[in-house]
């Protein structure tokens, strides 16, 4: 398996993944503590982890990779990409995130996007042979994402994620990069 390469900017149609910049943390921060516990269940965590992970954005720093979502030069929220051990995945398996932050920015092909240029960029780095995706059985917004780009959803995780006093069901889905039909170029990725 390759080492994994280090990305600057991932061009797409409407939006672009980047680096993330220091400047962009207040952003992040108000972001990730609004978001509903369906799409974080974790919470925002610490703020001075949230700035570490900003600085190594753009490589993979023990097995996570974070880039932020650009629209129209504006930051709208953020991709990840987790692998290896440290994430308890075999090698060659990638698991993927995308949180937009504000609602407005939602249901416009946005998130979808994003999933895309990363999962592309991923496989056609032979990073991954494998792109994984899980969510709560009731974000229907990201399970349509995954079934628009080709996923296959490949069953229901139960009582998989602590979620307030509960757990939550969780469905994943996943793509071997023999049957990945990327639906958009990603035109520089480095
Ligand atoms: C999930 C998320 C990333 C998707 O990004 P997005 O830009 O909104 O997605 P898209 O616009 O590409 O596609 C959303 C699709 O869901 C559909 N959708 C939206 N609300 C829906 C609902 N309540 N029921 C069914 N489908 C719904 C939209 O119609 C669209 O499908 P279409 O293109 O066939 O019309 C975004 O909504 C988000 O950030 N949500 C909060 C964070 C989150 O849940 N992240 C995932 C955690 S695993």
């Amino acid at each position: 398996m390759a080492l994994p390469s280090e990305v600057r900017r991932i061009k797409g149609e409407r939006v672009n993944l980047r680096r993330f910049r220091l400047a962009d943390e207040p952003t992040v921060w108000e972001g990730r503590s609004s978001a509903e516990p369906m799409a974080l269940p974790t919470g925002p965590g610490r703020r001075s982890q949230l700035r570490k992970r900003l600085l190594a954005s753009g490589r993979f720093v023990h097995g996570s990779l974070d880039l932020a979502i650009e629209s129209n030069g504006r930051l709208i929220g953020d991709v990840q990409a987790r692998m290896g051990a440290g994430q308890r995945l075999p090698p060659g398996v990638v698991e993927l995130g995308v949180d937009l932050y504000d609602p407005d920015q939602r249901g416009k092909g946005y998130g979808a996007e994003a999933v895309a240029l990363l999962t592309t960029w991923l496989l056609e780095h032979g990073i991954a042979e494998r792109v994984q995706a899980s969510t709560a059985v009731g974000n229907l917004p990201m399970r349509r994402v995954l079934d628009k780009l080709g996923f296959t959803f490949e069953g229901v995780m139960r009582g998989f994620m602590p979620v307030g006093a509960g757990r939550e069901d969780f469905a994943l889905y996943g793509v071997t990069k023999a049957e990945w039909r990327a639906p958009h170029r990603v035109a520089q990725s480095r």
